[in-house]
């Protein structure tokens, strides 16, 4: 138990992080299946100059984060220049996994703070990030502000791609805020962990505000090869107790996503317990016409 709990943990040191990274030396089998990733992403532009994908996916410790640094560097091997937002303004990572500051990035820009947009070249050619910035008590709102509309269009002037690393769709709002300002979501699904209802629900969220899912990403974390998440699949999850046990007021990463978590574990339940009953309801229909 305690041995999953720590992988599960998001890199503390730039060392763990770059162990993540998509490099030259990559195994063969990982370099493809970005390579076909980003093959889908450069066919669905929709014909726009710069397109902007914001990586997501439903629960916290998906890949996200992993998935658009390496989708990134994808990308940018491809000799198109790309820009990588760090979008977890509650949870930055990104600058980790280049080792760069965190300072007048995103949050900071999109408060007024700074008029200087801070983008910074990384060791890889072609790929820049904007970090997140200090963590901001309103990350939802610096989302949905007219502030988000003009960095999108300023920076779509010297860059051919924008992805942005994005929270969980299920515990906050942020990335389902980003809907109308971008091109659209590669939703991160990660094998063997998530159930069916947070997929579900973290679709319905994106859509309901309008939002395009551009592509799915299984993260196959449990993966027999060059994963050092040995064993993890078997250790397996089932829809409401998970959310009771895991997102609770005092669940594990409460100090992070706490606003939100509590509502959408609630909502869930109560979906479910919907569906449970109506199905209830129709079985007991079948066995009566069947008598
Ligand atoms: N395919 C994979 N193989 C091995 N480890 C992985 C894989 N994907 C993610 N990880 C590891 O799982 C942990 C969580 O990944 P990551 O930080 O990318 O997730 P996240 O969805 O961004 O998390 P958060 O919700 O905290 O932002 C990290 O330690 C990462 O290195
Ligand atoms: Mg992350």
């Amino acid at each position: 138990m305690l041995f999953q709990k720590k992988r599960l943990t998001t890199p503390q040191t730039q060392a763990a992080a770059k162990q993540r990274m998509l490099s030259p030396t990559s195994p063969f089998a990982i370099r493809e299946a970005y390579n076909s990733i980003r093959a889908k992403l450069l066919f669905t532009g929709r014909g726009e100059k710069c397109p902007v994908f914001a990586v997501t996916s439903a629960m916290m410790h998906d890949g996200k984060t992993t998935n658009a640094v390496n989708l990134a560097i994808s990308i940018a091997s491809t000799t198109k220049k790309v820009l990588l937002i760090d979008g977890d303004m509650r949870k930055p990572t990104v600058h980790r996994y280049f080792g760069l500051e965190n300072k007048n990035g995103l949050s900071e820009i999109l408060a007024g703070l700074t008029n200087e947009v801070k983008i910074r070249k990384t060791d890889v050619e072609n790929l820049h990030v904007l970090t997140s910035g200090q963590i901001p008590p309103n990350p939802a709102e610096l989302f949905g502000s007219k502030q988000m509309d003009n960095l999108l269009a300023y920076v779509k002037d010297f860059f051919d791609y924008v992805l942005i690393d994005t929270p969980p769709v299920n515990l906050v709002t942020d990335a389902a805020i980003l809907a109308e300002k971008i091109t659209g979501y590669v939703f991160v699904v990660q094998s063997g962990k998530n159930h069916f209802y947070e997929i579900s629900y973290a679709l319905d969220t994106v859509q309901q505000m309008n939002g395009n899912v551009v592509g799915m990403i299984l993260n196959d974390a449990a993966g027999k090869s060059g994963s050092h998440y040995g064993g993890y699949r078997n250790y397996s999850y089932n829809s409401r107790a998970y959310y009771r046990r895991g997102y609770g007021r005092g669940g594990y990463y409460s100090n992070y996503y706490s606003t939100y978590e509590t509502k959408v574990e609630d909502e869930i339940t109560r979906q479910q317990d919907a569906k449970d009953a109506a199905r209830k309801q129709e079985n007991a229909k079948k066995q009566e016409s069947d008598k």
